[in-house]
């Protein structure tokens, strides 16, 4: 049987040769903790921390590397972002489509006096600026919005977005998990203030990595105090960036695979994955959209989406397609609700959830032409 990986929006598998490299070296020849102490390991650990935080900036439009936060993954971020920002209360404008690690964060404020108003998506999957701006009230203090629904893969015009947020003076923070790596992202030419990403997706690193770009100027309370190696005689965080929010060990061995994999994404240039992205969605919507017994979810049309694709198969629940599709075909999809019910009570699959396809950059056109004889063959189950 064959072994195809489609669950990419999960976490990206397999990982570039030069990923695991990175990792083992790590791991064997270096081994130090970054930061903490003076001996040539520990001195080599910070390097190698360093040098993943700079080549992140490059790769997400950030002039200075020290405001890129390093977190354990954009849930830690996005928890960063939106505690710092609405600590004290007020209101926050978001979409209907996002994910539970910015929908539970703001439920756990409300007893602080948080509210939001969540944006309705079109029918076709697509947030109209026009109706940020009509949810804006004036006690909106922050915009929350996905780059791309981890459901629909669907973009959001988060640059329109931070432009309606700049002329009425509040910040937007962006969840990246499923853009940073695949799609072109500029935070200071789009002027967004926050950005959270992870490393484990489109950025082809390990699990337990991600981060948050923090603009110049905003102004917001750590999440956690403790361990920066710097300062350690005053019982208080350090007030600079990157030590102001990043207590405790960072992840040395996480960081080194991540380079790597940001490395890899820059070698390859963002256009070239962009277009294979494009190149492999357009085959997978195209395909999946043809066949009479699938449903698939959001415009087909490639452009507007990274490479993800949400569907189901007539007669099937969600989760026996995808458990179908694994111990008869061997493919890794995922079913259900993809963690953000809010994006299936929009698009009416809150009950069923929906089969979820995804790519990565390493995902082949053979991949995606077996996944689609598989789910033809689904028809006659
Ligand atoms: C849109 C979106 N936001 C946030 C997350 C959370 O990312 P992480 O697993 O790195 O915490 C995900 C992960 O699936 C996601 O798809």
């Amino acid at each position: 049987m064959r072994d195809v990986y489609l669950d990419n929006a999960a976490t990206t598998y397999p990982k570039p040769e030069s990923v695991y490299a990175a990792m083992d070296h790590f791991s064997r020849d270096i081994g130090g903790n970054p930061g903490r102490s003076g001996h040539h390991r520990s001195l080599e650990a910070g390097r190698v921390v360093l040098r993943a935080r700079d080549a992140l900036a490059i790769l997400l439009g950030a002039t200075n590397p020290s405001r890129v936060i390093l977190t354990k993954n954009a849930t830690e971020a996005l928890n960063l972002g939106i505690k710092g920002i609405l600590s004290a209360g007020g209101h926050a404008v978001v979409s209907c489509l996002e994910h539970n690690s910015v929908w539970r964060p703001l439920e756990a404020l409300a007893p602080q006096g948080v509210t939001y108003t969540a944006v309705p998506c079109r029918g076709d999957g697509y947030i109209d600026p026009a109706a940020v701006g009509e949810a804006i009230t004036p006690a909106t203090k922050l915009l929350i919005f996905m780059h791309a629904s981890n459901v629909t893969g669907i973009l959001l015009p988060v640059a329109e977005i931070a432009a309606l947020g700049h002329e009425r003076g509040i910040p937007l923070l962006v969840d990246a998990a499923q853009t940073a790596g695949c799609y072109p992202i500029n935070v200071e030419g789009m002027r967004i203030d926050l950005l959270a990403f992870t490393g484990h997706k489109e950025l082809l690193g390990p699990q337990g990595t991600g981060g948050l770009y923090v603009a110049e100027g905003l102004e917001m309370p750590p999440l956690l105090e403790g361990g920066t190696g710097s300062n350690s005689r005053d019982p208080h965080q350090p007030d600079f960036l990157p030590d102001r929010f990043e207590a405790g060990t960072l992840n040395g061995v996480g960081l080194a695979g991540l380079h790597a994999g940001v490395e890899f994404v820059m070698g390859q240039g963002l256009e070239r994955v962009r277009e294979h992205t494009l190149e492999l969605t357009e085959r997978l919507t195209c395909g999946l959209g043809a066949m009479p017994h699938v449903t698939l979810y959001g415009t087909a049309d490639a452009a507007g989406r990274v490479g993800i694709a949400s569907f189901n198969v007539e007669g099937l629940e969600s989760s026996e397609a995808a458990s179908l599709l694994d111990e008869r075909y061997g493919i890794c999809v995922r079913s259900g609700l993809h963690c953000a019910p809010l994006a299936h009570r929009a698009l009416g699959t809150l009950e069923r959830g929906t089969v979820r396809a995804s790519i990565s950059y390493l995902s082949t056109p053979d991949d995606v032409d077996y996944l689609l004889e598989c789910v033809a063959a689904l028809k006659n189950i």
